[in-house]
């Protein structure tokens, strides 16, 4: 059976490429980005690529879209159609770290959410949170989601300001592990990454 994570977030824009660089930087692992819906920017692999470290690995992405929108809709303009037969895991050897697009409800074509697949591959998830107003109820609502399709919550991983009240109530009630906080880094690069990785993960739970 295939070990590592996968990385999914209360939104877009959360900061899971940079935990998943992280993560993959850590464990030595292979990243996949499934579906990368935007091309203009940097992409999420290129990301990867530059922050994780040597010891990581970047898989190609399974669909590439132009379009910076909702996957299913990117596809949809570019006349293509996500279809779940591909999304299948890479085989190959050691961990591998899986970056889900935007959430968990995210649409992937016009039958399939982005859990629903998630839930097919049997890796525990790790959800990416702000520490923001409005953090509680996003986060519990994502931890809702995925606990509905049995798939197994490593835990939450926090990125921004330390926020003790959030995080408290979103690990009680939603009864999962925190995993530690990233704290906004200046500069971001592979060396700080790393750095902070060690210092502020709890690397022991994520083996
Ligand atoms: N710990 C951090 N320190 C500094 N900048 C960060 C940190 N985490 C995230 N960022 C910045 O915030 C922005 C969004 O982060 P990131 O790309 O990781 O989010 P995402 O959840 O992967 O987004 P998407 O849904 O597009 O995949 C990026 O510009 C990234 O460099
Ligand atoms: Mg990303």
């Amino acid at each position: 059976m295939t070990a590592g994570y996968i990385v999914t977030g209360i939104d877009t824009g959360v900061g899971k490429t940079v935990f998943a660089a992280g993560l993959a930087g850590h464990l030595g692992a292979r990243y996949w980005k499934p579906v990368q819906a935007g091309l203009a920017e940097e992409t999420d692999s290129e990301v990867v690529r530059r922050l994780a470290g040597r010891r990581a690995q970047v898989l190609p992405e399974t669909y590439r879209l132009a379009t910076p929108c909702s996957p299913h809709e990117a596809a949809r303009i570019e006349g293509e159609t996500i279809v779940a037969e591909r999304l299948v895991l890479p085989s190959g050897e050691g961990p591998l770290v899986v970056e889900g697009a935007g959430g968990v409800l995210v649409p992937l074509s016009d039958t399939l959410l982005t859990a629903d697949r998630f839930a097919s591959w049997g890796l525990p998830a790790v959800v990416v949170a702000r520490t923001t107003l409005g953090t509680i109820n996003h986060t519990l609502l994502t931890l809702e989601a995925l606990k509905a399709r049995e798939i197994t919550i490593a835990g939450v991983v926090f990125s921004g300001d330390e926020n003790i009240a959030s995080e408290t109530a979103i690990t009680r009630f939603g009864a999962v592990p925190h995993l530690g906080r990233l704290p906004h880094l200046v500069p971001l690069d592979a060396e700080t990454l790393a750095a902070a990785f060690v210092s502020h993960i709890r690397t022991e739970l994520l083996g």
